[in-house]
């Protein structure tokens, strides 16, 4: 898949005008894989238009979806393994004057889920593909009626329709969206996006 050079472009424009900046924010040398900014935007308005009040994220890296959840005055939990990326993570929280508002839990999320109380109002799932299945079902054990729950990365390139795919985080989302398809106690789709971190796209649950 050759990304559109129109992609980048049309966020560059809408983030311009629309996004507000953030130029305390360090990516520390961690991969730039975060959120871009006009999702983490998105992110920010969904949970503004909520009143989320607890949000919980799994896949923290340096904090920059983390601060987008902070700003709409909720109160975040966020997992992750890499001591390292939290480490960058927390100063990135301290420096946009969140620390009181956020929480960061170094672990495997599938060890740090189970100690958590619910119930969130919002849970975004973003850390290792391969595990999306299991962070499904712990989520809606931590949910509620009115529960959000988003998953990022779960259209790859269009590579999600690809029921051959032999890359092993297609197949977890694909099993993903399947567990989405067989359980009553949600409502969902997939919105696909594009922009300068190419072709991908959200998986957004309601639960009931
Ligand atoms: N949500 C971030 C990006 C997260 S990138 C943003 O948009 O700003 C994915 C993160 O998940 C990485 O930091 C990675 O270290 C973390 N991760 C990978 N496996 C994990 C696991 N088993 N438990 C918790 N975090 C994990
Ligand atoms: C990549 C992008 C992501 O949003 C993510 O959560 C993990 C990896 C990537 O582009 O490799
Ligand atoms: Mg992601």
């Amino acid at each position: 898949m050759t990304d559109d050079p129109r992609w980048a472009a049309v966020d560059e424009y809408v983030d311009g005008l629309l996004v507000p900046s953030d130029s305390t924010f360090d990516a520390g040398g961690l991969p730039a894989i975060q959120v871009s900014a006009a999702q983490g935007q998105f992110l920010f308005l969904l949970a503004r238009a909520m009143d989320a009040r607890r949000i919980l994220e799994i896949g923290t890296l340096g904090g920059y979806s983390t601060i987008c959840f902070a700003r709409s005055g909720a109160q975040v939990i966020t997992l992750e393994v890499s001591p390292e990326h939290a480490a960058v993570a927390k100063a990135n929280i301290l420096r946009a004057g969140y620390a009181e508002r956020v929480e960061v839990r170094v672990g495997p999320a599938l060890e740090t889920l189970p100690k958590l109380q619910g119930p969130f109002d919002l849970i975004f799932i973003d850390a290792d593909k391969e595990t999306y299945p299991q962070y499904l079902t712990a989520s809606l054990a931590l949910s509620r009626s009115g529960t959000v729950i988003i998953a990022d990365n779960v259209v790859r390139d269009g590579e999600v329709a690809n029921s051959d795919s032999d890359d092993p985080r297609v197949q977890a989302v694909r099993r993903y969206i399947e567990q989405l398809a067989a359980d009553p106690r949600v409502q969902s789709t997939v919105i696909q996006t594009v922009g300068n971190k190419g072709y991908d796209g959200f998986a957004i649950s309601f639960v009931r």
